[in-house]
């Protein structure tokens, strides 16, 4: 187990989760902000990817797990992203639509950002958030977040802005 809250835990990804992981990637609602819904090779590689990262850096995005069923309703964890010249460690999460407005997103978001700050000592946490994406601002805003940046980002053949929202260990 990475870390706990009172309704949840968090943990690493497996292949027994493959299923639930690539029903909310190729959920086209949940997937908006990515563009749509994922292919069975994008998912295929987000996996991979999530297994290169956790040999690689000890840390991606994890299962979250709801302690009562132990069903994966989630994906929410730390991940790093480029921000202009500078390489920022990024809170991300992607629930599974049947587990949204239950305050799930925000109490994860919260322990991975506690942490951050505790465990791997990063000093700022960020979210990247696409500025169409109500739902993850307002978690983002729970999370303590302010925004810092407005960027632009080259994304599936167009220039897409996010708002960088970030929180500071003290
Ligand atoms: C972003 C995402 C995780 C947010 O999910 P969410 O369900 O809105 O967020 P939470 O689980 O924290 O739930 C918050 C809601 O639950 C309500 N709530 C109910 N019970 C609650 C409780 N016990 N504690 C806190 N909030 C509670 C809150 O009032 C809030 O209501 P609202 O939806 O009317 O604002 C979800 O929309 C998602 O997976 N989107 C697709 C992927 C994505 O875009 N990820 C972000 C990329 S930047």
């Amino acid at each position: 187990m990475i870390t706990e809250t009172k309704r949840l835990y968090l943990r690493e990804i497996t292949q027994a989760d493959y299923a639930v992981i690539a029903k909310i990637l190729q959920d086209d609602d949940a997937m908006f902000a990515y563009n749509g819904a994922f292919s069975d090779e994008e998912v295929a590689r987000w996996f991979d990817n999530l297994m290169t990262q956790y040999q690689t850096r000890g840390f991606s995005l994890w299962a979250v797990v709801l302690k009562e069923t132990n069903q994966v309703i989630g994906q929410c964890g730390l991940t790093l992203q480029q921000l202009e010249v500078e390489t920022v460690t990024e809170i991300g999460y992607l629930f599974d639509r049947d587990y949204w407005h239950q305050g799930y997103a925000i109490e994860a978001a919260q322990a991975c950002k506690v942490y951050a700050f505790n465990v791997l000592g990063i000093d700022r946490v960020y979210s990247l958030i696409r500025e169409t994406n109500i739902s993850s601002m307002n978690v983002a805003i729970r999370n303590g977040m302010t925004v810092r940046a407005r960027l632009v980002r080259e994304r599936w053949g167009a220039e897409l802005f996010y708002y960088a929202f970030a929180v500071d260990r003290s």
